[in-house]
């Protein structure tokens, strides 16, 4: 395994600005995505059952990054309406894209996790997928993004292995209703996002023990999801729908935020373990990570992983994965971090991109060591993006000049489509995010779409990112 450590500055694609873009066959997917809870709104509409995000923002409230603004995705951009929906797919029809990324909520169908199966909500998604086929733009569902029903968190959540039979009863109800028209489903978006919720929830002042306590109990949670997973991809297979199901993981290939620091060095060793190599290796290769497995089972004993939990992974591999690719995860030794490791590209106050570095050359890489280290999977790029804290997400003149946004899409598209050209088995490419967005913890506060929401009117106005990647398309697609 080459565990990505080169330091900032040496790769050979860091002059990506100017590259040219490769051109790609016609089968490609171009898109744009969303998730359920960020975009739709009518939160209780139609008999939505209540979700963890649902009771987290009305009832809990976010803090840490929208202080004293009680931000909630009870409205967010409208898109659970049809009117507007309609609207924003005659702008995916002007961006020229062939593929939709959403995701269904949970709660919708199943209100209560288990269960009675909601009609209304059914009836809905099956005329969202009728009127994206209608304007010639293929649905790509994403079945779990983060939301599940409240009354299953209540029952423990992922972290009880019921889980695994509430979400395949879900995942069938899912492929019975929408499998003849969906041809691409992923089971899961970012199963590791259970660590980050851990490492968000740390207080100051926690133990170093109860933080890594903390930390390890949340391979429970990402284990039930990767075994779910593999259970409804089991499933999806016997039926014979003649569509491909994924997983989709964040991936970030890990650098020393110190390279002359040999404990950031060591530290980034680590860090790829507890980010790619604890799910990745169990879905292709049949094994947990060990230093990262020994580590969490010092915390977490119990977590003893079967050889047939991890024989049914193996056996029922996805058909293709979902890599969300941002920036590369910049690792600092810390003692008082979880597992004595800290990712700064989650620190806002560290760059000017709310997520990391802007380094293109290293979605190249992590494109390149998935073809070298874990069998070529076909890929699609599910979510690519990028939030910067400079200012350029404002309406001037009916305009927004998001220059950085659009030499970011360039160029990682750039960097996608060389790694293509060398071998990789890359089949799409979809930016995050169509529209501006409830961005979960962050609430309204920053901005990651193409198409600027004005959300007190609902107003949509496309960035000058909007026109690039339109343009992109439209020269790899003539
Ligand atoms: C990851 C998540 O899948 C998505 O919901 C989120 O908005 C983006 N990345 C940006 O943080």
């Amino acid at each position: 395994m080459s565990v990505i450590a080169s330091a900032i500055g040496e790769s050979s694609l860091a002059q990506s600005n100017n590259s040219s873009i490769n051109s790609v066959s016609k089968g490609f997917l171009w898109g744009i995505g969303t998730a359920a809870y960020q975009v739709e709104g009518a939160y209780k509409e139609d008999g939505k059952g209540e979700s963890n995000w649902d009771y987290y923002a009305n009832e809990v409230g976010l803090t840490k990054y929208t202080i004293g603004e009680k931000q909630t995705g009870n409205i967010a951009i409208n898109m659970y309406d049809r009117k507007q929906y309609l609207q924003d797919i005659k702008l995916m029809q002007q961006l020229g894209v062939n593929t939709y990324r959403f995701s269904i909520p949970w709660s919708r169908i199943i209100p209560q996790g288990i269960g009675r199966v909601n009609e209304k909500a059914v009836a809905h998604y099956k005329l969202l997928i009728k009127d994206l086929k209608n304007a010639g733009i293929e649905p790509f569902v994403t079945i779990y993004h983060f939301d599940m029903p409240q009354a299953l968190v209540v029952k423990g959540g992922w972290a009880n292995r019921a889980s695994v039979e509430w979400y395949r009863a879900y995942a069938r109800v899912i492929f019975k209703e929408f499998g003849e028209e969906v041809k691409h489903f992923a089971t899961f978006n970012e199963t590791t996002i259970e660590f980050f919720v851990a490492d968000f929830n740390i207080n100051p002042g926690q133990s170093k023990e109860s933080v890594n306590v903390r930390y390890a109990k949340e391979i429970d949670k990402v284990h039930h999801q990767l075994l779910a997973s593999a259970t409804a991809i089991k499933d999806y297979h016997q039926l014979n729908l003649g569509g491909k199901i994924g997983i989709t993981f964040n991936l970030a290939p890990c650098i020393p935020f110190d390279p002359a620091n040999p404990k950031d060095v060591a530290a980034v060793q680590i860090e790829d373990q507890l980010l790619n190599q604890i799910v990745l290796n169990p879905t292709f290769n049949g094994s947990y990570p060990s230093q990262a497995l020994a580590m969490i089972q010092e915390y977490n004993p119990a977590f003893q992983p079967s050889v047939a939990d991890l024989n049914l992974m193996l056996e029922n591999k996805p058909d293709f994965l979902g890599v969300n690719f941002y920036a590369p995860a910049q690792v600092k030794h810390d003692d008082k971090a979880a597992m004595g490791v800290s990712w700064l590209g989650n620190n806002t106050d560290q760059v000017k991109m709310s997520n990391g570095p802007v380094r293109p050359d290293y979605l190249y890489e992590l494109l390149t060591r998935l073809k070298n280290d874990y069998g070529n999977p076909e890929i699609y790029i599910t979510e690519n993006g990028a939030s910067f804290q400079n200012g350029e997400d404002t309406v001037i003149n009916d305009q927004v000049n998001d220059d950085l946004r659009s030499a970011y899409v360039k160029d990682h598209i750039a960097a996608a489509l060389k790694a293509k050209s060398e071998g990789s088995n890359l089949n799409g490419y979809f930016v995050w995010s169509g529209w501006d967005n409830f961005e979960w913890t962050f609430g309204y506060s920053i901005r990651f779409g193409i198409i600027y929401v004005d959300y007190e009117t609902q107003k949509r106005t496309p960035k000058k990112s909007f026109y690039t990647y339109r343009d992109i398309i439209k020269q790899q697609t003539k």
